[in-house]
């Protein structure tokens, strides 16, 4: 139990198999009041999966998170270490796109 709380602690790790993209959506209050709640509604539908899931062909799997210390330009997202900031749900899209598109 002690090395599972250990294990599980961090939201950058986890247990679980994951997609080759991570996307992890910050959803702290600054981000949330400049809209990442639009934001997240927006990945979801693009790849059809919920929070926390990962999409069929292993390519995405989206985290809702705390505070990514990007603030300064919320709504703000990662996908594995790029950061992506000043979000709309159409400039998310078309990001996630490139990420299809990638081998
Ligand atoms: S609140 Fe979203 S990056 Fe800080």
């Amino acid at each position: 139990m002690e090395v599972y709380s250990v294990a599980t602690f961090y939201s950058m790790r986890t247990l679980e198999k994951q997609g080759k993209f991570v996307i992890r959506v910050c959803v702290s209050l600054p981000c949330y009041l400049k809209g990442s709640r639009e934001i997240l509604e927006a990945i979801k539908k693009e790849l059809n999966i919920e929070e926390y899931q990962t999409t069929a062909d292993k390519k995405f799997t989206i985290k809702p998170v705390s505070c990514l210390g990007l603030c300064d330009i919320a709504p703000a997202i990662m996908i594995n270490k790029e950061v992506y900031g000043n979000l709309t749900p159409q400039k998310v899209r078309d990001i996630i796109q490139k990420y299809k598109e990638a081998k």
